[in-house]
């Protein structure tokens, strides 16, 4: 079976250490470039034990002759390497936020960076494979989407897509500290965060725009006013949004029959989706860890009439790199499903 070539730009963090996990035992993939800064120079293993049996070596250059780079690199560091990789004739799924956000203008404020690539944000494709399956096969660039957005978006998108949500929402989602990324700070070291949980970002996290764009694209007349806090929990992987919607008027039918409704019009909406399982109970994160499944639970709240959706993903598969790999196997014309067909560890 003919393999691509593909290659990880800074392997040596959280996302590129799950890229890598994944792509070593993709059947339609060889990982022949892996790059770095501190750990240059080193084996892949020497990094992480357990790639101890892989032959590779860390550069920091990577390979021009590769068909698909991941990059895995910190917002606006990424912003100058997509550019180079492109020009080489490489296709490039960037994980970071760097072209991500259509309004250049929001990016910039948000990210307080300015934008040196406007046209290939443009060019650039959102790559939730759940809203935008026919742009992904196509796409040369792919902004992969924030692990909170992917949780939030796959949560209210049926919904929002009917036109059934009033605009009033919250979005409350908990986080494991794997999230924060592999690089050492106080508010993520173990005594700060060990049978710890702390809001953040009260007035405004940076997934919020991408939500909010892409919700506004299901439902362009909403008149959206989105909270969205972010919490931090003591797990190391993990996301579960809990989402609180106020639906319009007469559009479902009187409780339990309503409950039936929605439960339907999202397993409608995602028949095509094979990582989203709308799902009876309430879910856990820990059925989603280390698999790319997202699983949600939409119900209605029988005292209030509001919708409440649970959303659980592990933030390192289908919140990062899983999701990479996914829009990877539609660029490239293999089966959604390639090399993500691990199911959770459970417990
Ligand atoms: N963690 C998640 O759950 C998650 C989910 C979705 C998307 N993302 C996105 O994925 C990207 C990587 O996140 P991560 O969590 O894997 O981060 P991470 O584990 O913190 O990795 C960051 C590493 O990147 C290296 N680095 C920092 N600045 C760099 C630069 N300018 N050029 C090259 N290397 C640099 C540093 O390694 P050295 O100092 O050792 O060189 C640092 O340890 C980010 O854009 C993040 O927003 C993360």
């Amino acid at each position: 079976m003919k393999q691509i070539k593909a290659g990880i730009i800074n392997v040596s963090g959280y996302i590129g250490a799950e890229l890598a996990r994944l792509l070593l035992r993709h059947p339609r993939v060889e990982l022949t470039s892996v790059t770095g800064r501190s750990t240059a120079g080193k084996k892949l293993g020497d990094i992480f034990p357990s790639f101890s049996d892989v032959n590779l070596s860390i550069s920091t250059e990577i390979d021009p002759g590769i068909d698909i780079a991941f990059s895995a690199m910190p917002h606006a560091a990424s912003l100058d390497m997509v550019p180079y990789l492109l020009d080489k004739g490489i296709r490039v799924i960037d994980v970071s936020a760097d072209f991500r956000l259509k309004n250049i203008g929001e990016y910039q404020s948000w990210y307080g960076v300015s934008h040196t690539s406007p046209d290939l944000v443009e060019e650039a494709v959102y790559g939730l494979p759940e809203l935008h399956k026919p742009d992904i096969s196509t796409a040369r660039l792919i902004a992969n989407p924030g692990c909170y957005a992917t949780s939030i978006i796959l949560a209210l998108a049926p919904a929002m897509d009917k036109g059934f949500l009033c605009g009033d929402i919250i979005a409350d989602s908990k986080s494991g500290v794997s999230g924060a990324g592999r690089a050492l700070s106080q508010k993520t070291h173990y005594p700060e965060t060990n049978e710890d949980t702390s809001a953040y970002s009260l007035q405004g996290h940076r997934h919020l725009p991408e939500i909010e764009q892409e919700l506004k694209g299901l439902d362009p007349e909403i008149p959206l006013s989105l909270t969205f806090v972010p919490h931090m929990v003591p797990m190391t992987r993990g996301i579960m949004s809990s989402c609180y919607a106020t639906v319009k008027s007469g559009v479902l039918g009187e409780s339990e029959q309503a409950e039936k409704e929605i439960r339907q019009i999202y397993r409608e909406f995602y028949k095509e989706s094979p990582f989203v399982r709308i799902v009876d109970t309430p879910p856990h994160t820990k059925h989603t860890w280390g698999s790319n499944f997202c699983l949600i639970h939409p119900v209605i709240d029988r005292r209030t009439g509001r919708l409440i959706i649970i959303s659980c993903l592990d933030n390192l598969v289908k919140g990062g790199a899983g999701q990479a790999v996914q829009n990877m196997n539609l660029m490239f014309g293999f089966p959604e499903t390639n090399g993500l067909e691990t199911l959770a560890i459970y417990p």
